[in-house]
Protein backbone atom coordinates (compact mmCIF):
# COMPACT_ATOMS: atom_id res chain seq x y z
CA UNK A 1 0.00 0.00 0.00
CA UNK A 2 1.83 3.11 -1.17
CA UNK A 3 0.45 6.97 -0.15
CA UNK A 4 2.54 9.45 -1.40
CA UNK A 5 2.31 13.73 0.14
CA UNK A 6 3.40 16.41 -1.44
CA UNK A 7 2.70 20.18 0.06
CA UNK A 8 -0.74 20.05 -2.33
CA UNK A 9 -1.54 16.24 -3.40
CA UNK A 10 -2.01 12.88 -1.92
CA UNK A 11 -1.08 10.32 -4.80
CA UNK A 12 -2.30 6.90 -2.98
CA UNK A 13 -3.66 3.61 -4.22
CA UNK A 14 -6.67 3.23 -6.62
CA UNK A 15 -10.31 1.97 -5.65
CA UNK A 16 -12.51 0.70 -7.86
CA UNK A 17 -15.29 3.43 -7.53
CA UNK A 18 -12.51 6.15 -8.31
CA UNK A 19 -13.36 4.77 -12.45
CA UNK A 20 -15.89 7.74 -12.45
CA UNK A 21 -13.88 10.37 -11.96
CA UNK A 22 -11.27 8.90 -14.34
CA UNK A 23 -13.93 8.65 -17.04
CA UNK A 24 -15.34 12.13 -16.52
CA UNK A 25 -11.79 13.32 -16.99
CA UNK A 26 -11.11 11.20 -20.34
CA UNK A 27 -14.14 11.89 -21.75
CA UNK A 28 -13.04 15.98 -22.04
CA UNK A 29 -11.67 16.65 -25.92
CA UNK A 30 -8.63 18.84 -23.66
CA UNK A 31 -7.63 15.73 -22.14
CA UNK A 32 -8.27 13.29 -25.42
CA UNK A 33 -6.47 15.69 -27.79
CA UNK A 34 -2.92 13.81 -27.79
CA UNK A 35 -4.42 10.47 -27.39
CA UNK A 36 -5.38 7.65 -30.06
CA UNK A 37 -8.95 7.27 -28.20
CA UNK A 38 -12.41 9.50 -29.17
CA UNK A 39 -14.30 8.92 -26.45
CA UNK A 40 -14.34 6.84 -22.65
CA UNK A 41 -17.23 4.74 -21.89
CA UNK A 42 -18.20 3.23 -18.43
CA UNK A 43 -16.61 0.17 -19.26
CA UNK A 44 -13.29 2.37 -20.98
CA UNK A 45 -13.07 3.91 -17.12
CA UNK A 46 -13.84 0.52 -15.44
CA UNK A 47 -10.98 -1.28 -17.02
CA UNK A 48 -8.60 1.65 -17.06
CA UNK A 49 -9.01 1.51 -13.22
CA UNK A 50 -9.10 -2.06 -12.97
CA UNK A 51 -5.61 -2.48 -14.84
CA UNK A 52 -4.58 -0.30 -11.85
CA UNK A 53 -6.26 -2.65 -9.11
CA UNK A 54 -4.88 -5.49 -11.18
CA UNK A 55 -0.93 -4.44 -10.97
CA UNK A 56 -1.32 -3.93 -6.88
CA UNK A 57 -1.46 -7.68 -6.40
CA UNK A 58 1.31 -8.27 -8.56
CA UNK A 59 4.23 -9.64 -6.62
CA UNK A 60 7.05 -8.91 -7.52
CA UNK A 61 4.78 -4.95 -7.74
CA UNK A 62 6.29 -3.47 -10.90
CA UNK A 63 3.43 -0.66 -11.13
CA UNK A 64 2.93 1.80 -9.08
CA UNK A 65 0.21 3.82 -10.73
CA UNK A 66 -1.35 5.92 -7.95
CA UNK A 67 -4.74 8.16 -7.89
CA UNK A 68 -3.84 11.73 -7.66
CA UNK A 69 -6.21 13.32 -4.92
CA UNK A 70 -6.06 17.55 -4.26
CA UNK A 71 -5.53 17.30 -0.42
CA UNK A 72 -7.48 20.43 0.37
CA UNK A 73 -10.84 18.78 -1.42
CA UNK A 74 -9.86 15.32 -1.52
CA UNK A 75 -11.25 14.76 -5.25
CA UNK A 76 -9.34 12.23 -7.18
CA UNK A 77 -7.81 14.68 -10.13
CA UNK A 78 -5.39 12.66 -12.41
CA UNK A 79 -2.79 9.96 -12.02
CA UNK A 80 0.42 9.59 -11.38
CA UNK A 81 3.19 6.94 -11.34
CA UNK A 82 6.24 4.88 -12.12
CA UNK A 83 6.59 1.40 -13.59
CA UNK A 84 9.63 -0.54 -13.22
CA UNK A 85 10.61 -1.86 -16.59
CA UNK A 86 13.19 -4.88 -15.79
CA UNK A 87 14.39 -5.37 -12.09
CA UNK A 88 17.64 -6.25 -13.28
CA UNK A 89 18.22 -3.06 -15.68
CA UNK A 90 17.08 -1.33 -12.49
CA UNK A 91 15.43 0.53 -14.91
CA UNK A 92 11.28 2.19 -15.43
CA UNK A 93 9.15 4.74 -16.53
CA UNK A 94 6.92 7.76 -15.31
CA UNK A 95 3.21 8.72 -16.58
CA UNK A 96 0.98 10.58 -15.34
CA UNK A 97 -2.27 12.91 -16.96
CA UNK A 98 -4.41 15.70 -15.12
CA UNK A 99 -8.63 16.68 -15.32
CA UNK A 100 -8.33 19.49 -17.60
CA UNK A 101 -9.98 21.73 -14.75
CA UNK A 102 -6.57 21.16 -12.54
CA UNK A 103 -4.08 22.27 -15.45
CA UNK A 104 -1.72 25.23 -15.11
CA UNK A 105 -1.19 24.58 -11.37
CA UNK A 106 2.18 22.94 -11.34
CA UNK A 107 0.06 19.68 -9.76
CA UNK A 108 1.51 17.30 -12.72
CA UNK A 109 5.67 18.61 -11.88
CA UNK A 110 4.72 18.25 -8.06
CA UNK A 111 3.04 14.49 -8.62
CA UNK A 112 5.82 13.34 -11.44
CA UNK A 113 8.62 15.10 -8.39
CA UNK A 114 6.56 12.47 -6.26
CA UNK A 115 6.91 9.44 -7.85
CA UNK A 116 10.73 10.28 -9.19
CA UNK A 117 11.49 9.88 -5.80
CA UNK A 118 9.66 6.96 -5.30
CA UNK A 119 11.45 4.96 -7.82
CA UNK A 120 14.79 6.40 -7.12
CA UNK A 121 14.79 6.10 -3.31
CA UNK A 122 12.51 3.12 -2.67
CA UNK A 123 12.38 0.83 -5.54
CA UNK A 124 16.21 1.58 -6.05
CA UNK A 125 16.09 2.49 -9.92
CA UNK A 126 19.18 3.55 -11.69
CA UNK A 127 17.91 5.31 -14.82
CA UNK A 128 13.85 6.47 -15.18
CA UNK A 129 12.39 7.79 -18.94
CA UNK A 130 8.90 8.88 -20.15
CA UNK A 131 7.28 9.26 -23.43
CA UNK A 132 5.55 11.74 -24.67
CA UNK A 133 4.05 13.33 -27.88
CA UNK A 134 6.45 15.71 -29.23
CA UNK A 135 3.53 18.61 -29.50
CA UNK A 136 1.96 18.24 -26.32
CA UNK A 137 4.23 20.94 -24.63
CA UNK A 138 2.79 20.97 -21.54
CA UNK A 139 3.69 17.10 -20.78
CA UNK A 140 7.23 18.01 -22.46
CA UNK A 141 7.49 21.01 -19.83
CA UNK A 142 6.99 19.38 -16.87
CA UNK A 143 9.66 16.65 -18.07
CA UNK A 144 12.08 19.30 -17.78
CA UNK A 145 11.15 20.76 -14.96
CA UNK A 146 11.52 17.70 -12.78
CA UNK A 147 15.10 17.76 -14.37
CA UNK A 148 14.52 15.16 -17.27
CA UNK A 149 17.14 15.26 -20.10
CA UNK A 150 15.74 15.16 -23.29
CA UNK A 151 17.43 11.89 -25.27
CA UNK A 152 15.42 11.15 -28.04
CA UNK A 153 12.99 12.06 -30.49
CA UNK A 154 11.50 9.52 -32.87
CA UNK A 155 10.03 10.86 -36.22
CA UNK A 156 6.22 9.95 -36.87
CA UNK A 157 5.59 7.44 -34.32
CA UNK A 158 2.29 7.62 -33.22
CA UNK A 159 -0.90 7.81 -34.90
CA UNK A 160 -3.63 10.08 -33.27
CA UNK A 161 -6.46 11.61 -34.84
CA UNK A 162 -5.94 11.33 -37.89
CA UNK A 163 -2.05 12.48 -38.16
CA UNK A 164 1.07 11.26 -37.81
CA UNK A 165 2.77 12.67 -35.03
CA UNK A 166 6.65 12.72 -32.83
CA UNK A 167 7.76 11.57 -29.91
CA UNK A 168 10.52 12.07 -27.34
CA UNK A 169 12.04 10.54 -25.03
CA UNK A 170 13.32 12.08 -21.56
CA UNK A 171 15.37 10.43 -18.96
CA UNK A 172 16.99 11.32 -15.84
CA UNK A 173 19.72 8.78 -13.87
CA UNK A 174 19.71 8.61 -9.78
CA UNK A 175 22.63 10.25 -8.99
CA UNK A 176 21.29 13.77 -11.68
CA UNK A 177 18.07 13.40 -9.44
CA UNK A 178 20.13 13.20 -6.17
CA UNK A 179 22.49 16.07 -7.22
CA UNK A 180 19.24 18.06 -7.60
CA UNK A 181 16.54 16.89 -4.29
CA UNK A 182 20.62 17.83 -2.24
CA UNK A 183 20.03 21.11 -3.43
CA UNK A 184 16.72 21.87 -2.79
C1 LIG B 1 0.59 17.16 -19.30
C2 LIG B 1 -0.27 17.53 -18.07
C3 LIG B 1 -0.27 16.37 -17.10
C4 LIG B 1 0.34 18.78 -17.41
O1 LIG B 1 -0.35 19.04 -16.18
P1 LIG B 1 -0.21 20.43 -15.40
O2 LIG B 1 -0.54 20.19 -13.96
O3 LIG B 1 -0.94 21.49 -16.11
O4 LIG B 1 1.38 20.69 -15.50
P2 LIG B 1 2.21 21.78 -14.68
O5 LIG B 1 1.31 22.90 -14.29
O6 LIG B 1 2.99 21.08 -13.61
O7 LIG B 1 3.27 22.27 -15.78
C5 LIG B 1 2.84 22.57 -17.10
C6 LIG B 1 3.88 23.46 -17.78
O8 LIG B 1 3.63 23.47 -19.18
C7 LIG B 1 3.43 24.80 -19.62
N1 LIG B 1 2.46 24.75 -20.70
C8 LIG B 1 1.17 24.39 -20.63
N2 LIG B 1 0.62 24.44 -21.87
C9 LIG B 1 1.60 24.84 -22.71
C10 LIG B 1 1.64 25.09 -24.10
N3 LIG B 1 0.58 24.93 -24.89
N4 LIG B 1 2.82 25.52 -24.63
C11 LIG B 1 3.92 25.66 -23.86
N5 LIG B 1 3.92 25.43 -22.52
C12 LIG B 1 2.78 25.03 -21.97
C13 LIG B 1 2.94 25.53 -18.39
O9 LIG B 1 3.13 26.92 -18.53
C14 LIG B 1 3.84 24.90 -17.32
O10 LIG B 1 5.17 25.38 -17.39
P3 LIG B 1 5.71 26.55 -16.44
O11 LIG B 1 5.54 26.07 -15.01
O12 LIG B 1 7.12 26.71 -16.83
O13 LIG B 1 4.87 27.77 -16.70
C15 LIG B 1 -1.72 17.84 -18.49
O14 LIG B 1 -1.69 18.80 -19.50
C16 LIG B 1 -2.49 16.61 -18.97
O15 LIG B 1 -3.03 15.87 -18.16
N6 LIG B 1 -2.60 16.40 -20.30
C17 LIG B 1 -3.35 15.28 -20.84
C18 LIG B 1 -2.69 13.96 -20.54
C19 LIG B 1 -1.25 13.95 -20.97
O16 LIG B 1 -0.87 14.53 -21.97
N7 LIG B 1 -0.42 13.25 -20.19
C20 LIG B 1 0.99 13.13 -20.48
C21 LIG B 1 1.21 12.06 -21.42
S1 LIG B 1 2.97 12.00 -21.83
Amino acid sequence: MVVLRTERLVLREFEERDWRAVQAYQSDPRYLRYYAWTDRTEEDGRAFVRMFLDSQEERPRRKFQLAVVLGAEGNLIGNCGVRVNGPDLREGNIGYELDPRYWGHGYATEAASAVLELGFAELGLHRIWAECVAENLASTRVLEKVGMRREGHFREHAWIKGAWMDSLIYAILDHEWRARTDRT
